[in-house]
């Protein structure tokens, strides 16, 4: 994710990444230790962390790993995401001493916050990097307040889930990244609806274009969220 690299960039320190998309990861296999720093990101969806994201990071050991929580939207609002996203990364052992909300192009209704991170995103969000490193360098492990209510709010995934069309290859790519397994390989063409999430990775990395949602109701989804995503959101930092 472009804005946790923008992040990372201001700690001066060597990173390494995990992919939580990739379904081959076991996050139980990383040992983190009191020294280490995470950024933890993850998308808004429906205003709370993606499920997938949830079982993954449940599974990760922070034994006492100081992390950054950052949350890309897309323009809409982010609601509980933040604090799901902290209550499951203390649960897991992590100390939560940061937080950002940041906006990014809504994956399915790409006009809204087309082509964030902007400049002046990567501005902000470097300069957010900079405090964000500032507080870690003091070394305090002060807990970071997000905002958010408990119980989160319901999310039941969107009813409009992707499928390829003619010009599908079969090549298996999509397959490979789904991030929660909805493609069988033998059989790209087809999407197991009950376990997509409709993340859009599959559209996004398809060589031939072949993958797509329905248009009518993309577009009638647009129209309800018109108002509220069109103006310009900011980002937030959470020390
Ligand atoms: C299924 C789904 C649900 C989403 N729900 C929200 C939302 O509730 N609020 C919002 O502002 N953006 C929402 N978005 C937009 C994403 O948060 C935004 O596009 C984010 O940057 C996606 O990151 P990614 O491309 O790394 O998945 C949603 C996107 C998807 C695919």
């Amino acid at each position: 994710m472009q804005a946790a690299e923008l992040l990372a960039d201001a700690f001066q320190e060597p990173a390494a990444q995990i992919d939580l998309t990739d379904v081959s990861v076991d996050t139980q296999q990383y040992p983190f230790s009191e020294g280490d720093i995470c950024i933890v990101a993850v998308p808004s969806f429906g205003g709370r962390v993606p499920n997938a994201a949830i079982a993954r990071l449940g599974r990760m050991r922070g034994n006492g790993a100081r992390a950054v929580l950052l949350v890309a939207y897309g323009n809409r609002a982010y609601e509980d995401t933040l604090l799901e996203l902290k209550n499951t990364l203390t649960d897991a052992g992590f100390c939560c001493v940061a937080a950002v909300a940041a906006v990014a192009e809504h994956s399915i209704m790409r006009q809204f916050a087309s082509g964030r991170p902007d400049r002046q995103d990567e501005a902000e969000l470097r300069n957010f990097g900079r405090k964000i490193w500032q507080k870690l360098q003091a070394g305090t492990k002060t807990i970071v307040s997000v905002p958010g209510n408990f119980p989160y709010r319901e999310y039941g995934g969107l009813p409009m889930k992707p499928k390829a069309g003619m010009s599908c290859t079969k090549c298996g790519l999509c397959a490979e990244k789904c991030p929660v397994g909805a493609i069988p390989k033998e059989s790209p063409e087809k999407t197991d609806t009950a376990a997509c999430m409709t993340c859009m990775r599959c559209v996004s990395i398809c060589p031939q274009h072949a993958r797509k949602l329905n248009s009518l109701l993309v577009a009638a989804g647009a129209q309800k969220l018109k108002k509220v995503c069109m103006e310009r959101k900011v980002n937030e930092l959470f020390l």
